[in-house]
C-alpha cells in the first residue's frame, strides 16, 4: 500500500472579500458568490512567491526521521520563478532534507502536483521504506478588472508519500488523456495567464466525461462504488458543472450522497480560490477535514485532476482506518479565520506590485501584512534569497 501519509496546505494570510470586489466592480455579487461559487480570494504580497508558499505548506508536517527518508522532492507548479533551477532545490534546502535527495520541478498547467504524485508512488514502489514529497503551489493570476479576475487565488499544497500511508491509499488504475489546446495558457512574456473562459469550461467538462467513461470501462466501477469525488476547483462550481450530466442516470440516492460530499470538498476553495497545481489536494483536505461522518475507512474516493494544454486524470484512493487523526484540520481553519481581509485600493496596489525585472531587491520592506513562517527576503546577484521568521 502506497499513498498520502501526510498532507497540509498554506495560503497567504491576506484575501479579498468577493461581496466587496464585486460591488466595486459593479457586478452583482450573486454572480460571484453562487453564479461562479466563490466568496473570498486569498492575495499574496510580494513576499510569497511559489517557493515560499510551497516550504510553508510542507514544513508542519515533517518531522526528523521524514527529513532523512525523503529522496524525492517534487513541485509541481505553472507559476515558477526561474525558467532553469527548480523551486523544489530552494524548497530541499528551505527544509533541511538531506542531501542525497533529488528535488525537481514538473510543469503542465493545474495537472503538475498530479504528474507528481503518481511519480512519487512510482518511486516508493521501487524504493520500498523510503519517502517522496509532492508539492503543488501556484498563485493564479489573470488581471484587474478581467471575467477571470474573480478565481485567481493563491497558495501550496505538500503531501507525503510512503508505504502504509495513513490517510488514503492510492489503488493502482487510474485514467489520463492528453489533448493540445488553447483554452488557457501563459507565454514566457506574460505575467498573467490567457484563456478562452467559455472553451475552458467546456474542455473540462468533456476530459471528465471522457475519462469517466473509459475508467469505468478499464475498473469496472461506477458512481455506486464510491463515496465521494474531488475534482480540480478553479472555481467551486466548476467540478459540479461536469459532475451533474454524468449522475443523471443514478439514483437519488447516489446522487444526493456524491453531491453532499462534493460540497463539502469545495469549502476551502469557496475561501480561497484557484490554487492551480494544489486545488484537487485542496478539496480533498475540505472533504476529509469536514468531520463527514458518512466517510469511513476502505471507503473509495475518486479524484478528478485537470490541467489546461491539456492533461487530465482520474484515479482513486481508500481512506485508511483513522486517517480523520492524521489531518491538520484545526490548524487549517485557524489560518483562514486569521486573515487580513483587504480593502480594495490595498487589494490593487499589492495586485499592481510585481516584482521588478531587476537585481537587488527587498520585498520584505514592501510588505507589512505577510507573518508567515518562510518568505522571500531579498534579490540579490540575480538570486532570489529566503528568510524564515524565529
Ligand atoms: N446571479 C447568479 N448567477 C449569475 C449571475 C447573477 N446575478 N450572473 C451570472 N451568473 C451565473 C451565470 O449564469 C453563470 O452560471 P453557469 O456557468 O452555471 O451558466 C456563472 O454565473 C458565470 O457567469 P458567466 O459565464 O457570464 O461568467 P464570465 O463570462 O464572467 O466568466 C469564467 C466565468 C469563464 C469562469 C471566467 O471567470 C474565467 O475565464 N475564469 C478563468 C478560467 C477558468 O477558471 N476556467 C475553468 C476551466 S479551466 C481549468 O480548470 C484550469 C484552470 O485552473 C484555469
Amino acid at each position: 500500500m502506497i499513498g498520502i501519509d501526510k498532507i497540509n496546505f498554506f495560503t497567504p494570510n491576506t484575501y479579498i472579500d468577493l461581496v466587496t470586489l464585486a460591488k466595486h466592480r459593479g457586478i452583482d455579487p450573486d454572480k460571484f458568490t453562487i453564479g461562479i461559487g466563490q466568496a473570498k480570494m486569498a492575495v499574496p504580497t510580494i513576499t510569497q512567491d511559489t517557493v515560499s508558499m510551497g516550504a510553508n505548506a510542507a514544513f508542519p508536517i515533517l518531522d526528523k526521521e521524514d527529513l532523512n527518508k525523503i529522496d524525492l522532492v517534487v513541485v509541481g507548479t505553472e507559476t515558477g520563478i526561474d525558467e532553469s533551477k527548480s523551486a523544489a532545490s530552494f524548497i530541499h534546502q528551505l527544509l533541511n532534507i538531506h542531501p542525497f535527495a533529488k528535488a525537481i520541478e514538473i510543469k503542465q498547467a493545474c495537472y503538475g502536483a498530479t504528474a507528481g504524485l503518481m511519480m512519487a508512488q512510482d518511486f516508493i514502489k521501487a524504493h520500498p521504506g523510503r519517502k517522496a514529497l509532492v508539492i503543488g503551489s501556484d498563485i493564479s493570476r489573470y488581471g484587474l478588472k478581467t471575467s477571470g479576475e474573480v478565481t485567481q487565488g493563491a497558495g501550496a499544497i505538500a503531501m507525503l508519500v510512503s508505504e502504509n500511508p495513513r490517510i488514503l491509499a492510492l489503488e493502482d488504475t487510474s485514467v489520463s488523456m492528453t489533448e493540445s489546446i488553447f483554452d488557457f495558457w501563459r507565454p514566457n512574456y506574460s505575467d498573467t495567464a490567457i484563456v478562452d473562459g467559455k472553451f475552458s469550461n467546456e474542455a473540462y467538462i468533456n476530459f471528465f466525461k471522457t475519462i469517466w467513461h473509459e475508467f469505468s470501462k478499464q475498473t469496472e466501477l461506477s458512481f455506486e462504488d464510491f463515496k465521494a469525488f474531488c475534482f480540480h476547483l478553479p472555481y467551486t462550481k466548476m467540478g459540479k458543472k461536469a459532475l451533474l450530466p454524468l449522475l443523471e442516470n443514478e439514483s437519488d440516492e447516489i446522487k444526493e450522497l456524491i453531491l453532499h460530499h462534493y460540497n463539502l470538498s469545495t469549502t476551502y476553495t469557496r475561501d480561497i480560490g484557484n490554487i492551480y497545481t494544489g486545488s484537487l489536494y485542496l478539496s480533498l483536505m475540505s472533504l476529509l477535514d469536514s468531520d463527514a461522518h458518512s466517510l469511513k475507512d476502505n471507503d473509495l474516493i475518486g479524484l478528478f485532476s485537470y490541467g489546461s494544454g491539456a492533461v487530465g486524470e482520474l484515479f482513486y484512493g481508500r481512506l485508511v482506518k483513522g486517517f480523520e487523526n492524521h489531518l491538520l484540520k484545526k490548524e487549517h481553519q485557524t489560518s483562514l479565520e486569521n486573515r487580513y481581509a483587504l480593502s480594495i485600493d490595498e487589494y490593487e496596489t499589492i495586485f499592481n506590485k510585481v516584482l521588478p525585472k531587476e537585481d537587488g531587491i527587498h520585498p520584505l520592506s514592501e510588505a507589512k501584512f505577510d507573518n508567515s513562517l518562510f518568505y522571500l527576503s531579498s534579490i540579490t546577484n540575480h538570486q532570489r534569497h529566503y528568510s524564515k521568521r524565529q
